[in-house]
């Protein structure tokens, strides 16, 4: 079947893209799209032209998949030019997204009508690229510099109404926009001149200029490097000074470049992942969700409330479940202070708090769970007390509703067998501020009911998270590849790294924090409890510890806080007590580069990210990588664990893994199966994709 088709109606040429799903721009569609403009101007009974689109989309942009391959013509800035220098003229009719590419169709045609649902906007910055089909030079001038840039700084779409207002649009109708697009194009042909382009337009003034700049300013103080943001300054710069085939000339080697760079490569990979990581296998379209009308959270903890929040921010009821009347009380206004927050900085109204406060009812004892169509337990993290609690709830909750567990390392099907209904029972691990944080680990155990998994995946969305289904195993994905992390961590320190110097080396690889900042912000506490539960040591962690050292709710854990500041400073009596453990252990300081931080700390985890992918735990790497980006801030750009090992070379990591695991006795750095096998077939993890 063809993608384009092209239909003469009246005088009106009417050329549909139908590329399913997106619509996206790839080659057939670009020749298509050429080869029709060009049938239509041929066409003497024709007098103008309509680009519209079959499905729910109008184009979302260039075909991602076709980036890093050998480019096939025609290109779309050639398809572009043919069409703004159309004889006659083209009006675009916009239903849906119109993105990237896809708004840069629109704005090479001579008018623009869309329907109010449509959204327009210029996402490349988000794939570390900017616009390269003339996004750059035509925005710009259609609108102005100063509306153009943060839309394409931002890589946002707006809404119809907002692009009428920018003058992006010729028209919003509220049905029937081909009809709309048609009658448009009529009339521009009845003027009988040639279509004025957009690139003729001018809106580009001095005062725009300057506001311009001054925008460019503020982009490049945050832009920490990142090649995008300089070159979309520069390729905006150069619609002010050059002509506009000049300008879409710098544009498009910009482009060119960055398509080419290894940061847009690891964005696109998360782009394909993350759709990836939606398809669970073995659950197909046919296994429908339940229906989640309402829910209830049990634990008004720091962890509880936040999930609560996560359900009344979707618009689902909620019923918060304690103990006591105290503990509920300090979780309801724990939540309220949090929204308050949002109130003050203005990204949430009085009225709009006040109505999620609405959503979320408290209650003490179990029994109020009875309605809910989904209980989340995040209680305290002991099998003890979440079988009690699942027994319990056995007993009030109603025939068919999902039972989860937000636990972070606990056996699922342990918890199950404290009910009758295990293939209800599921995990379902929120991260850290769980209304904040975009991870959520949905783990799957042997015996779970398939609707029940798409239950849970269906519900993640909702509530504007990525959920990963993962299998049950200490610590899942996530925790497992930390405590690798972790424990790395702890060997450098007595090996001779300082904490700074094992925290500045995660920076610069470009996390926010490095582990020992992180423990400081979570609280030393917390891993010191559970390696007691587990009967495991940290000579340093565990000295720290013991010196009531928690962390920033102390003033000091690795590092001091003077006076409640949230950045630590250095701390000569913990590295005098690392400097005392080094030697009580017999070892001879040394120093480390950062590149051997980075190796110590992050091969571990890759090591076990493929022990995850031999044992099923996760699917596929990708999801691992997503789980990383996610749920840990791992730099989207470097692509998650598994996108970096692959860039790395499989091979020289397990050589490090070896030469590691020669010096430290610790079974776990031997490189897994997988590991040597990849390596040795000189292939990455992303050969075992599909
Ligand atoms: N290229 C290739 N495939 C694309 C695509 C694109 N631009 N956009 C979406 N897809 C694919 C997805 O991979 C997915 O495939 P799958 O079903 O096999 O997994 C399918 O289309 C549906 O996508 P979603 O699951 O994301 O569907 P949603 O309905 O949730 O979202 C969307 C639709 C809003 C269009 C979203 O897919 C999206 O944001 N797409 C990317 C838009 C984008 O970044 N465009 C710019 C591209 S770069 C460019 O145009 C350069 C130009 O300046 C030269």
């Amino acid at each position: 079947m063809t993608k384009v088709q092209l239909e003469v109606r009246g005088r009106v040429a009417v050329v549909t893209i139908d590329n399913p799903p997106v619509n996206a721009l790839g080659a057939a569609v670009r020749e298509g799209l050429a080869n029709a403009v060009k049938a239509a101007n041929a066409d003497a009974a024709v007098a103008a032209i309509v680009i519209a689109s079959a499905g729910k989309a109008f184009i979302a942009g260039a075909d991602i998949s076709e980036f890093g391959k050998p480019p096939a013509a025609p290109s779309l800035p050639d398809v572009l030019d043919a069409i703004e220098g159309s004889a006659k003229p083209v009006v675009a009719a916009i239903q849906g997204v119109g993105l990237g590419g896809g708004l840069e169709v629109a704005l090479a045609c001579h008018g623009r009508v869309a329907l109010p649902g449509a959204k327009l906007g210029l996402p490349e910055i988000k794939l570390g690229i900017i616009p390269g089909a003339g996004g750059t030079q035509r925005l710009p001038r259609l609108i102005g510099a100063a509306k153009a840039f943060p839309m394409m700084l931002s890589g946002e779409p707006v809404s119809a109404g907002k692009a009428l207002e920018y003058g992006l649009l010729d028209e919003v109708v509220s049905s029937d926009v081909v009809t709309a697009a048609i009658r448009l194009a009529e009339a521009l042909a009845a003027e009988g001149r040639r279509p004025v382009t957009s690139a003729a337009t001018g809106e580009l003034t001095e005062a725009d200029r300057e506001a311009f700049e001054a925008l460019a300013r503020e982009a490049l103080k945050k832009a920490d490097g990142m090649p995008n943001v300089l070159a979309l300054v520069e390729a905006v710069r150069a619609s002010f000074a050059l002509s506009f085939a000049e300008g879409a000339a710098v544009e498009r080697k910009l482009f060119l470049s960055l398509v080419a760079d290894e940061r847009s490569k690891a964005l696109r990979h998360v782009f394909f992942a993350e759709r990836e990581v939606a398809k669970v296998p073995g659950i197909g379209p046919e296994v429908k969700p339940r229906e989640i009308a309402s829910a209830a959270v049990i634990g008004a903890g720091t962890m509880g409330g936040g999930i609560a929040m996560c359900f009344a921010n979707a618009g689902i009821p909620v019923t918060l479940i304690e103990t006591a009347k105290a503990a509920l009380d300090n979780g309801v206004n724990r939540i309220g202070a949090i929204y308050d927050i949002s109130v003050s900085r203005g990204s949430l109204t009085p009225e709009a708090k006040a109505g999620r406060m609405a959503l979320i009812k408290p209650a003490v004892g179990l029994a109020a769970a009875a309605g809910a169509d989904i209980v989340v337990e995040a209680a305290f993290e002991e099998m003890g007390v979440k079988q009690q609690i699942f027994g319990e709830l056995d007993k009030v909750a109603k025939p068919g509703a999902i039972l989860a567990s937000n636990t972070s390392y606990l056996d699922v099907p342990t918890i199950a067998a404290a009910t009758k209904r295990p293939q209800d029972v599921i995990g379902m691990h929120f991260f850290s501020p769980a209304n904040v944080m975009k991870l959520l680990e949905i783990v799957r155990p042997q015996g779970a009911a398939d609707d029940a998994i798409a239950t849970a995946v269906a519900l993640g969305r909702k509530l504007a998270k990525v959920p990963v289904v993962v299998g049950n195993g200490f610590g899942f994905v996530g925790n497992r590849m930390l405590e690798r992390r972790t424990r790395a961590a702890e060997r450098l320190l007595i090996a001779g790294a300082l904490p700074h110097e094992v925290d500045a080396a995660l920076v610069g690889f470009g996390f926010k924090m490095g582990p020992f900042a992180m423990a400081d912000l979570a609280g030393n506490d917390i891993g010191w409890r559970s390696r007691k539960a587990r009967g495991l040591k940290a000579a340093v962690a565990d000295a720290i510890c013991e010196a009531g050292w928690f962390g920033q709710k102390t003033g000091r854990g690795y590092y001091i806080y003077p006076q409640g500041a949230r950045a630590g400073q250095r701390c000569p009596e913990v590295e005098a007590l690392i400097a005392r453990i080094s030697a009580e252990q017999g070892v001879t300081r040394r120093s480390f580069t950062q590149e051997e931080i980075l190796a110590r700390l992050l091969d571990p985890m890759v090591n076990e990210g493929a022990r995850i992918l031999e044992e099923g735990i996760a699917a596929r790497p990708g999801d691992i990588d997503i789980v990383w980006i996610n749920g840990y801030n791992w730099p989207a750009w470097r692509g998650g664990p598994m996108f970096w090992a692959d860039s790395v070379g499989l091979d020289l990591i397990v050589k490090r893994l070896e030469a590691q695991a020669a010096e430290i006795d610790d079974k776990a750095l031997e490189p897994a199966p997988l590991l040597r096998r990849l390596a040795a077939e000189e292939k990455g993890f992303a050969s075992l994709k599909g």
